[in-house]
């Protein structure tokens, strides 16, 4: 569908709207198609293809393994079967941190390859050339602050991050420059909800929480943790809307059964 016949189709512009009218913002993450369709079915605002992809899709402890192709690969799946979300693609680890023109070469192949509305990416001061160079090509940016999980070897651990005051005025301070800088939105991972709360009050840009209260103008969860996929993962600040866990297991265990006992394929279900 060309950008031209699609209705509704969530952009940047919607978010700025969604903020001034205090529309809440949802977002869901996604890697695959068939996920991605039930994501926009449902009504979702904006789809992520995370890095944490690296986590639920290929089983790896942190996001630091994934590639950019691989990156590029789920954005793809996801992006055929989107027509009203608006479709953000993280920059995966390594590929912008250091270096503006990495940055900017990373960026390009994902809106060239995948379709993708606008990037992620973490950080704050540290990636600000960065930031200058992906938004100088015209590309939108959704920024991360908070607990950002490419950085999780320096914080040693998952843990609620900018209780200390220290931290927080720093990550104050990053969030009014990505704001000044012009990306579109920031993402705020386990922070105080006071202090997303206040942050949500003094930029003029969308605050998408994940575990950072309510007063966020909006929420991004992991689509598995929403639809309880994995059993042994039961952070806080995700609400379970599902046990898909449950349900799958015993849906497989029924068909086992089933074709064991040869009741599978029955007679309606031959030819
Ligand atoms: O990779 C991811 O899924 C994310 C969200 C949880 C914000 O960055």
């Amino acid at each position: 569908m060309s950008i031209h016949t699609e209705i509704n189709k969530v952009t940047t512009e919607t978010f700025k709207k969604m903020k001034a009218s205090g529309k809440k913002i949802s977002i869901l993450t996604a890697y695959d198609f068939s996920m991605a369709r039930l994501a926009d079915e449902g009504g979702i605002d904006a789809i992520l293809v995370g890095d944490s992809a690296a986590n639920v899709m290929a089983g790896y402890e942190t996001t630091l393994p994934i590639t950019l192709d691989q990156m590029i690969y789920h954005a793809q799946c996801v992006s055929r079967a989107v027509s009203r979300a608006m479709l953000v693609v993280d920059l995966p680890f390594g590929t912008y941190q250091s270096d503006p023109m990495q940055a900017y070469h990373s960026a390009v192949r994902v809106m060239k390859e995948t379709g993708a509305a606008a990037v992620k990416i973490e950080g704050g001061l540290e990636i600000a050339e960065s930031v200058k160079a992906i938004l100088n090509a015209g590309i939108p940016i959704m920024a991360h602050l908070g607990l950002t999980p490419q950085s999780i070897n320096q914080f040693g651990s998952f843990k609620l991050r900018a209780k200390e005051e220290a931290e927080a005025e720093k990550l104050i301070s990053d969030a009014k420059l990505l704001e000044e800088l012009g990306c579109f939105s920031v993402v705020l991972e386990k922070i105080p909800a006071k202090l997303a709360e206040k942050l949500t009050k003094e930029l003029t840009i969308p605050t998408i929480g994940i575990g950072a209260g309510n007063q966020c103008d909006g929420q991004v969860l992991v689509i598995h943790d929403l639809l309880g996929m994995n059993k042994n993962f039961k952070p806080k600040f995700a609400r379970k809307y599902l046990n898909l866990h449950e349900e799958i297991v015993k849906a497989i265990s029924q068909y086992v059964s089933d074709v064991k006992e040869q009741t599978f394929p029955n007679e309606n279900e031959s030819f």
